[in-house]
C-alpha cells in the first residue's frame, strides 16, 4: 500500500510540475487546458458543432500545437498512472506469490504427507548410507530402514537406477539424495554403510566392462576408505556370481567358485570377488568392521523392465501373450528370492557381528522350464507359448544356496512364498506397460544378451 501511494503521489507531483512549468512559460491557465482537454475529449470545436476539431485555443493564447502536444502527454502519463495502479493492485492481491508476477512465481511445494515412520531416540537412530539407493534392491532397502526410523543417504548415479523409486521419500526430514559416482571418494558422517552401487543384470554390467570393474574395486575401495574413517560398519552387496558355474550343488559360502576371468561376465564376477577381498584385506590391516552378503537371484516390483533377467523377460512375454523363450532345453535350474526377503537378510547381516561371506537366496528350486509355466498361470487367460532356443555358452545348469550360514549366524531365512512374490511382481509389470502405453512408449520386449537372461 505504502509503495502503491508513494507512486501516485510521484506522478501527480510530476503532473503538476509539467502544467506549472507550461502555464508560467505559456501563460496558461490549467482551466483553460482542462477545459480544452475536455472540449477535445467530447470532440467538440469552439463553436459545439461536432466533430470538427479544435483549430486553435484562443483563450489560452497559445498555439494548438503545443495544447496538442500537452494534452497528448498529460494523458500518456495518466495512462502510465492507470496501469501502474492495476499492478500493484494484482501484486497485492497475489500475496502468496509475495509481489512476483504469477509468470515468475515458483508454485510452493504443497505439503507432502509421507508414510509414518518409527520415532527413534538418538541412541537407537543410525545415519545409514545406501550406495545404489536409487535401484531394484536399495529402494527397497531404504524404504524397510527408513520406516524403522534411522537417518538415510541415498547415493546414485542413477546409471541403472531411478528417482522415481525413492521418490516418495523426497522432503522427508530422515531423507537425502545424493547424485554421486562412487568410483569417487564421497566423505559423510554415518553409522553404516551399504555397498550395493553397481550394474546387476547382464546387459547393464556387459555396457561397460571397464566401469563395472572400476565401480566394484575403486567403488569399494572408497566406501571401505569412508568406513574407516567415520568408524563405520560396511556391507557389500556381494553376488552368487562369485561361485561361477558352480561344481558344487547346492552352494556354501565354503565353494571357492569356478569362474572364467575372461568370460564377458568377468567384468561383474570378477570385479566381486575383488571387492570380497577388499573387505577382509580393510578388515584385517585396518579393522574395518565388515558384512559381505552373497545374494542370489533376486525379483519384485521395480526390477527393471528390460533387463534380460528369467522372471522379468517370462512375465513381460506372458503378460503381452507373446511367447516364453527359454534357451536350452529349460532343465536348467534356478532359486529365486522375493525382495523383501532379500532385505530383511540385508539388515539382519548388518546388524550381527558376522564378519564372513554369507549366502542369502531362497533354496527352493525350480527348472527354467517350470518357471516359466509357474508364470504363465499366475496369468489367467494367457495362451503364450514355451518357445526352446539354442542354449547360451556358460550358462550354470544349477543355482542354489546353501542357507545353513544364514539360519545360523543371523536367524534368517526367507519368508516369502514365491507364488505371493509372483503375483506381486505381475501386478508391478503391469501397471508399468500401461503406464508405458499411456505415455505412448513402445511395448518393453524381452532382452536376449548373449542369452543370458537364463542365467539370472
Ligand atoms: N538383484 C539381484 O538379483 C542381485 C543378485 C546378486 C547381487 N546383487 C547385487 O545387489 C546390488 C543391487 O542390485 P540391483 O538388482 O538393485 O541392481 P540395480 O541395477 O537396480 O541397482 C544398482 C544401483 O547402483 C547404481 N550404480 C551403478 N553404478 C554406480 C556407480 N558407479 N556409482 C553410484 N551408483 C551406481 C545404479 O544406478 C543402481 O541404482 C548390486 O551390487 C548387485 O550386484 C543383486
Amino acid at each position: 500500500m505504502a509503495a502503491r501511494g508513494a507512486c501516485a503521489a510521484l506522478v501527480m507531483i510530476f503532473l503538476l510540475f509539467v502544467l506549472i512549468s507550461h502555464t508560467s512559460n505559456k501563460s496558461i491557465s490549467s482551466d483553460s487546458v482542462v477545459e480544452t482537454r475536455e472540449r477535445m475529449s467530447n470532440g467538440l470545436d469552439e463553436e459545439g458543432q461536432g466533430d470538427a476539431p479544435v483549430e486553435n485555443n484562443k483563450n489560452a493564447g497559445i498555439s494548438d500545437d503545443t495544447v496538442s502536444s500537452l494534452l497528448e502527454r498529460i494523458k500518456v502519463l495518466e495512462d502510465e498512472l492507470s496501469s501502474m495502479r492495476t499492478r500493484m493492485d494484482d501484486a497485492e492481491n497475489r500475496e502468496g506469490n509475495n509481489g512476483i508476477p504469477d509468470e515468475m512465481a515458483v508454485p510452493l511445494p504443497t505439503t507432502k504427507s509421507f508414510p509414518s515412520v518409527r520415532y527413534r531416540n538418538e541412541e537407537t537412530r543410525k545415519r545409514v548410507l545406501i550406495t545404489g539407493g536409487a535401484g531394484f534392491v536399495g529402494s527397497h532397502l531404504v524404504d524397510k530402514l527408513m520406516l524403522d526410523g534411522h537417518e538415510i543417504i541415498a547415493l546414485d548415479n542413477y546409471f541403472t537406477g531411478r528417482k522415481k523409486n525413492i521418490e516418495h521419500w523426497i522432503g522427508h526430514p530422515n531423507f537425502e539424495m545424493v547424485h554421486h559416482d562412487v568410483v569417487n571418494p564421497y566423505f559423510v558422517e554415518v553409522d553404516q554403510i551399504y555397498h550395493l552401487a553397481s550394474p546387476a543384470s547382464p546387459p547393464h554390467y556387459m555396457y561397460n566392462p571397464v566401469k563395472t570393474i572400476k565401480t566394484n574395486t575403486l567403488g569399494t575401495i572408497n566406501m571401505l576408505g569412508l568406513a574407516k574413517r567415520v568408524k563405520a560398519t560396511v556391507l557389500l552387496a556381494s553376488t552368487s556370481e562369485v561361485y561361477g558355474d558352480p561344481e558344487v550343488h547346492p552352494q556354501p559360502e565354503t565353494y571357492w567358485g569356478h569362474v572364467n576371468t575372461i568370460g564377458p561376465r568377468a567384468c561383474y564376477d570378477e570385479g566381486k570377488r575383488v571387492a570380497e577381498s577388499l573387505m577382509v584385506a580393510y578388515n584385517k590391516q585396518e579393522n574395518v568392521k565388515i558384512r559381505i552378503a552373497r545374494i542370489f537371484n533376486t525379483f519384485g516390483p521395480r526390477m527393471h523392465m528390460n533387463d534380460g533377467r528369467v522372471v522379468s523377460n517370462f512375465i513381460i512375454q506372458v503378460l503381452q501373450d507373446k511367447p516364453i523363450t527359454i534357451y536350452g532345453n529349460g532343465t536348467q535350474t534356478r532359486s529365486f528370492q522375493y525382495v523383501t526377503d532379500l532385505v530383511d537378510g540385508l539388515i539382519a547381516l548388518m546388524n550381527s557381528n558376522y564378519s564372513l561371506p554369507v549366502n542369502i537366496g531362497n533354496p527352493e528350486e525350480h527348472t527354467i522350464g517350470e518357471f516359466a509355466t509357474i508364470i504363465r498361470d499366475l496369468v489367467p487367460g494367457s495362451t503364450s507359448e514355451i518357445v526352446n532356443q539354442e542354449s547360451q555358452q556358460d550358462d550354470p545348469q544349477q543355482r542354489r544356496p546353501d542357507i545353513r550360514r544364514a539360519a545360523e549366524q543371523i536367524q534368517w531365512r526367507p519368508q516369502v512364498l514365491m507364488k505371493d512374490g509372483l503375483l506381486k511382481t505381475i501386478e508391478y509389470f503391469r501397471a508399468e506397460i500401461d503406464r508405458n502405453k499411456r505415455g505412448g512408449k513402445p511395448p518393453p520386449e524381452p532382452v536376449r544378451h548373449g542369452g543370458l537372461e537364463s542365467r539370472r
